[in-house]
């Protein structure tokens, strides 16, 4: 019977774990998180997903405080259009992320940062180029693009000195996308060198429709092995979306897969990034607790605890300190959508915004719980410790879990000494 550790992946010279941590958005993929990854020979991902604001956090830094002062004079205006990011300061904040990652990363494993199209930061093209540049200057081993088609990204970097030397992947979540983007690159002689296939089973935004449960990972991942070898190209392909054991793993390996990326298991290790209590709501939900929604403004379906206190929120827009998801003319759909219900109610204190959240603010503040379909599998990951709640798992239990199961076995945590005081 195999196990996932009997394979490896082929990626920048080296023979990896053939397990790839995803990103996971506005740090619950932390620096920690990926270096672990690393550390155990497999790639983990941090994400550049709002980098100063999470700068800010990690290094002290003052970048959220320094944009708002600037713009506060605009806080009560509609239009946001004067609302931009210092592209330096952006630079500085990136580099700083990454380079400190970087510089402790420790054994054979890789390092990658995931890089949503969907940040449209009131400037895709710069504000995307700047991200991308600064990541590679600091030292990233690889980029995964995300979160839309990209069918520019590649050529916003090819002058980098770096170009052709670090890892270049994104994820697709269809053959069709997958052609355009290979029609794209194509041109600049520069092909990814791994295609990430996450299906309707993943966490974050999702890359189909609201019909998102007629699709499936194994199909599309089918489509695309015929797909790249049809063409003759030689990419590793690696699915994501709902692999919950080692088993899971194998099945895509044997198949042709060349790794796995996961991420839900990990939102509930000690080094993820969400706070203790939100990760206890991962533990605890239960298959009916998880919707799919819209209410993202990059109009993608996303999925999340039905108790996350992004839904239903009517906070005022945040965009002079944050503004993430303003498109390049200064708009997001989560301002229509609040000057709407402030119209609506004019007397009201407090409003509610159901079909729009503040992303955010919300993922900033950790209240946006998106999570994969299995989440409700996690109580049997673990154990329950006698106050009730769950005992919080070690990344290196949940990556060696992965590595070594076999029989769809999950490998429970040792128990925790319980000291009794008396
Ligand atoms: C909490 C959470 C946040 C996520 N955030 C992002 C993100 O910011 N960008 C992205 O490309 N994918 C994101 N994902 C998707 C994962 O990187 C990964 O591809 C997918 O969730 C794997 O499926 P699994 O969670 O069933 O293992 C997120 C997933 C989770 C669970």
């Amino acid at each position: 019977m195999k196990r996932l550790d009997d394979y490896r992946l082929r990626l920048c010279n080296k023979d990896l774990v053939p397990i790839v941590i995803g990103g996971m958005g506005v740090d619950i993929s932390t620096a920690e998180l990926a270096l672990e990854a690393a550390r155990l020979g497999g790639i983990g991902h941090i994400s550049d997903a709002m980098v100063p604001t999470v700068s800010d956090r990690r290094f002290k830094t003052r970048f959220v405080k320094e944009k708002l002062k600037k713009y506060k004079y605009n806080v009560a205006n509609v239009d946001k259009t004067d609302v931009q990011f210092d592209l330096g300061r952006l630079e500085e904040a990136t580099k700083m992320h990454v380079g400190n990652t970087m510089q402790a990363k420790r054994g054979e494993g890789l390092v990658f940062i995931n890089c949503m199209e969907k940040l449209t930061m009131n400037s895709p093209r710069e504000t995307l180029r700047v991200r991308l540049a600064a990541a590679m200057d600091a030292g990233i081993d690889g980029i995964t693009l995300s979160a839309g088609l990209h069918l520019g990204s590649f050529s916003l970097i090819q002058d980098h000195p770096r170009f052709r030397d670090v890892q270049l992947g994104i994820i697709v979540s269809s053959v069709r996308a997958l052609q355009l983007f290979l029609r794209k690159t194509g041109r600049l002689g520069r092909l990814p060198d791994y295609v990430v296939v996450e299906g309707p089973f993943a966490g974050g935004h999702l890359g189909f429709g609201m019909d998102w449960a007629k699709y499936d990972l194994k199909t599309i991942v089918t489509e695309v092995g015929q797909y790249l070898a049809q063409e003759q190209l030689d990419i590793p392909v690696i699915p994501a979306g709902g692999i919950f054991t080692g088993s899971d793993a194998v099945e895509y390996l044997n198949a042709g897969a060349a790794a796995v990326q996961v991420a839900t298991r990990f939102t509930v290790t000690k080094e993820c990034g969400l706070p203790d209590k939100v990760k206890q709501e991962y533990f605890k939900a239960d298959e009916d607790d998880i919707e799919v929604n819209m209410i993202s403004p990059t109009g993608y379906p996303m999925r999340m605890l039905k108790n996350s206190p992004a839904i239903g929120s009517g906070i005022r827009p945040n965009c002079e300190a944050y503004g993430y998801l303003l498109d390049s003319t200064g708009n997001c759909s989560y301002i229509d959508a609040y000057n709407r219900e402030v119209e609506r109610h004019p007397n009201d204190k407090k409003i509610s915004v159901k079909d729009k959240t503040c992303l955010c603010t919300h993922m900033r503040n950790f209240d946006c719980w998106t999570c994969g379909y299995y989440t409700y599998r996690l109580k049997d990951t673990s154990r329950r410790l006698p106050d009730g709640s769950f005992q919080l798992l070690s990344a290196e239990h949940v990556f060696q879990d992965y590595q070594f199961s076999f029989d769809h076995r999950v490998a429970l945590p040792e128990q925790e000494s319980v000291t009794v005081i008396g």
